[in-house]
């Protein structure tokens, strides 16, 4: 069986005293859940989060994850951090695929699969994100958009990997949340997807993001496949987080 995942991508936010409030703000909450809870801060904060977590004895419970990786190993590449070094600061996941990565730094699908890759490489679990953009589906070309996002990932490095995250361009940020149906068609076409890979379809969690809120999550997660969230601006606020990831079974 699946296990529910709250997830929450912080993109560009924080700083030592959010690192501190917030970690203050899950202990008591975070124990009694039943779902895994994985976050995505800046990377700089990775380590002040990992340490903070301990300090309280919940790094047990939450695990950690970076928003980005380079593809290779080491070497003159200013600015970028490998998936070894990730790991080296306590992450255990990365997200890779991001839409705000495929539109702001031009990551094309083939360069998605090659950070998949280092990711696999590293030991990490990358949390693959695949989504159309509202012209994508406008167009009627959304599956299709989808579908060669996943398969471009599974073509070079199989199914083995740590989740996907179906997040329609149009829902992130916009308070346009996928409908339970259409998110949970989008998920249902994936898990069909893997199966054509012999991925291990029936246990890869698939997430859902897009304007996830505690007030439409339980909608969300009550679909057969959706097996969790990657949530963004909501995940900021820990209490809110804390209410998504209490609508997960374990
Ligand atoms: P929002 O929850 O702010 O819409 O962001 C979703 C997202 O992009 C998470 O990675």
């Amino acid at each position: 069986m699946r296990r529910g995942i709250a997830a929450g991508n912080w993109k560009m936010h924080g700083s030592r005293q959010f690192v501190a409030d917030y970690v203050r703000a899950l202990d008591g909450q975070v124990q009694s859940l039943e779902c895994a809870v994985v976050l995505f801060p800046p990377v700089g904060y990775l380590p002040l989060l990992a340490e903070s977590l301990r300090h309280l004895d919940l790094d047990r419970i939450v695990e950690l994850g970076a928003q980005n990786l380079h593809t290779e190993v080491q070497g003159a590449f200013t600015g970028e951090m490998s998936g070894e070094m990730l790991a080296d600061l306590g992450a255990r996941w990365v997200l890779v695929g991001h839409s705000e990565r495929r539109e702001y730094a031009g990551e094309t699908n083939d360069v998605v699969a090659a950070k998949t890759a280092a990711a696999l490489r590293a030991g990490l679990k990358p949390m693959v994100c695949v989504g159309e953009s509202e012209a994508d589906r406008d167009a009627g070309r959304a599956e299709a958009v989808v579908i060669g996002q996943l398969e471009s990932v599974l073509a070079r490095c199989g199914g083995e990997l740590g989740a996907i995250a179906y997040e329609p361009v149009w829902a992130i940020g916009t308070g346009r949340t996928a409908t339970p149906a259409l998110a949970e068609e989008m998920h249902a076409l994936i898990r069909s997807a893997l199966a054509n890979h012999s991925a291990p379809a029936a246990e890869l969690p698939i997430l859902y993001g897009g304007s996830v809120k505690g007030g439409n999550a339980g909608a969300l997660f009550a679909e057969r496949d959706i097996d969790g969230g990657l949530v963004g601006g909501a995940s900021l606020k820990a209490e809110e987080f804390m209410e998504i990831a209490r609508a997960l079974p374990g």
